[in-house]
Formats: structure tokens, C-alpha cells, sequence
């Protein structure tokens, strides 16, 4: 079946200064009406540069706990890098149509070109296109979903990969000391070396009416962790005290978000964030999130130290803490997120 592209809906709108009722969201998420403006958020920025790596684990620790999302700025990836990951999608995103279409999704595989992505809320429409690949572990990677144009994008994409890793690792490891654990117990307990690195490209075109569409509609990932690299056009938004506010952007800052599967194997210390994003009048946004993810026969739960009375914050309190969430393999925890089931 022929999919619509929402980049092909955006060019023909910009003449019509009118968008199809289909993405003009109800009321109750129309961002001109739900977004607290006037103020930017200014979410937890950690300078990994800092020497002191307790005062690192303390302010990750903080972050996790209080917002579920944080940038890191001095992580170790390149300026240039990151250039040249942005200028590879976009080039991508701008070739002629049917080039993309060589790629697109099939209906059971996650990665691939595509457009529908969740169930639609109120049969409404997101403003955005995407394209997902494997870019991590290298048995895991399925070339046949990488874009063969631009030439470069293979060796750019793997060089990121391998980058990405050194940055992981050690996110991984101030989280788990955050918790209390070794530095490299939470890492192990999410799946290890098998954990699944997704590379996501988010493509926002321009859109005639930025105040009743949105792009991606609020939820929070079903991964441990994404770790996201934003384009320069504003359209990431966090809930907190029940509004939505506009996450301020840092040149070449990583946005980190704690996913579900964090806050289970935490047992709740950290949150796993609620977002959304909003599209822009004039400019394309872009946005490349990698999500950290379990393999999908990996099981999941809380992790028992920190579910068992004695542990470290627990002593002293005389409670016993249960575990807040169910155990299971990340596959049936994505089939019932997805479909609703508890
Ligand atoms: C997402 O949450 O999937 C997209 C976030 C973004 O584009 O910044
Ligand atoms: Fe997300």
C-alpha cells in the first residue's frame, strides 16, 4: 500500500497555509493551548569534563530522579562528528523521494523508512517522518535499512556507533553508582554487550500551523536509555507540574533520557521522562535519538538490591520496599505497552 509521507503533505500545504484535519489534535494536546510559554526549561546540563566524578554521579543521580531527562555537554563526541551525523540524515531526508522508498519499513520490521509509527490518539496524525536502523552490536545490523546515499552515511553512522559506546558505558556506570550499585552492575542487569543500540532519525518538515499539530505525541520510551542529538530548531517539550514546556536547545549537547526500562530496574528512583514535540512554521526539524534497549529476550525487573530491605537508602527507615514493577522479557514488555495490556 502506498504510505503518505508527511514531507510530501508539507510540501502541498505551504501553498494552502492549511494543514488536513487529521493532524490537528483535540484541545487537550493542541500545543498552542497546553504549552506554558514565555519559559524555557533549562533541564539538568553536567559538564562530563568535571573531575570530580562523585559530584558527576550526585548530579546524574539528581537529574534521573527528579526529571528523567538531562544534557551532558563535554561527553566526548566530537563537534565535527556530530556535524556530519546531522549532514548525512539530512541529505537523506532531502533526496528524491523513490530513493527513500527503497528503504521503507515492511510490516514486520521496526527499521526501515516510515511514517505511522504509534497507534494514533484520536485517530490524529503525528507531523513527522522517521527512519530507524540497528547501528550496535555489529551482529545485529541490518545494512539492507541503512540509506546507500549518501555514500558517506555508512562510515559515518559506524563511527558514531563506536563512539556512542564509549559514552554509554559510561552513563551506564554513573547511573548504577548513583544507585548505590558497582559501576558496572546496570548495565549488566539491562543485557550487557547485547544490549541493542536503534538509531531513530525524526524528520519534521515545515508545517503551515505549528500550534495545532504536533510531531512525536507524548509518551515516554520503552528503552533504558536514548540518547538524542538535536538540529538547532526548537520542538522538544518535558510535562512537569502539569504543563508542557519547551526544552531549551544546547549546541552540541546530548540530551539523555531515563526509558522505562530504567526506572523498572531502579525500582522507581529514576523516572522515566514524559515528552513530546512540536513542529516548526518555517524550518525542517530533525531530531537522531539512539535508544539503549534490552535485547528482546532479555528479562527485566527490578533490580534486587534495590527492591530488598538492608539496601543502603532503605536502612534505617524500617520499611521494607517492594517491587514496584512486573518482570519480564523486554519483548512482552513492548507488546503490552503497544497494545495496552498491564
Ligand atoms: C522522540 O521522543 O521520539 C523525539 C524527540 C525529539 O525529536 O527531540
Ligand atoms: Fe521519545
Amino acid at each position: 500500500m502506498e504510505v503518505e509521507r508527511v514531507q510530501a503533505i508539507a510540501s502541498l500545504s505551504k501553498t494552502l497555509h492549511t494543514i488536513p484535519s487529521e493532524y490537528i489534535r483535540s484541545e487537550k494536546e493542541q500545543p498552542a493551548i497546553t504549552t506554558f510559554h514565555g519559559v524555557v526549561l533549562e533541564v539538568p546540563v553536567i559538564d562530563l569534563s568535571e573531575p570530580n566524578q562523585d559530584n558527576i554521579v550526585k548530579q546524574i543521580s539528581e537529574a534521573s530522579r527528579d526529571w528523567g531527562i538531562f544534557q551532558v555537554v563535554n561527553h566526548g563526541i566530537t563537534n565535527e562528528l556530530i556535524s556530519k551525523l546531522q549532514q548525512v540524515g539530512k541529505e537523506f531526508f532531502e533526496l528524491p523521494q523513490e530513493e527513500r522508498e527503497k528503504i521503507a519499513k515492511t510490516d514486520d520490521s521496526i527499521e526501515g523508512y516510515g511514517t505511522k509509527l504509534q497507534k494514533e490518539v484520536e485517530g490524529k496524525k503525528g507531523w513527522v517522518d522517521h527512519l530507524f536502523h540497528k547501528i550496535w552490536p555489529p551482529s545485529a545490523i541490518n545494512y539492507q535499512f541503512w540509506p546507500k546515499n549518501p555514500p558517506s552515511y555508512r562510515e559515518t553512522n559506524e563511527e558514531y556507533a563506536e563512539t556512542l559506546r564509549g559514552v554509554s558505558k559510561k552513563m551506564f556506570d554513573y547511573l548504577s553508582l548513583g544507585l548505590g550499585l558497582e559501576a558496572g552492575e546496570l548495565e549488566k542487569a539491562a543485557g550487557g554487550d547485547d544490549i541493542v543500540y536503534l538509531m531513530k532519525i525524526n524528520y519534521y518538515p515545515p508545517c503551515p500551523r505549528p500550534d495545532l499539530a504536533l510531531g512525536v505525541v507524548a509518551h515516554t520510551d520503552m528503552s533504558i536509555l536514548t540518547i538524542l542529538v538535536p538540529n538547532e530548531v526548537q520542538g522538544l517539550q518535558v510535562f512537569r507540574d502539569d504543563f508542557w514546556y519547551d526544552v531549551k536547545y544546547i549546541p552540541n549537547a546530548l540530551i539523555i533520557h531515563i526509558g522505562d526500562q530504567a526506572e523498572i530496574l531502579s525500582n522507581g528512583k529514576y523516572k522515566s521522562v514524559f515528552h513530546r514535540t512540536t513542529v516548526n512554521k518555517e524550518q525542517t526539524r530533525m531530531s537522531w535519538p539512539v535508544f539503549l534497549e534490552p535485547p528482546p529476550e532479555h528479562v527485566v525487573g527490578p533490580i534486587p538490591k534495590l527492591v530488598n530491605k538492608g539496601n543502603e537508602e532503605n536502612s534505617g527507615k524500617g520499611e521494607e520496599e517492594t517491587s514496584k514493577y512486573k518482570t519480564k522479557s523486554y519483548k512482552d514488555y513492548v507488546y503490552c505497552k503497544l497494545n495496552k495490556l498491564p
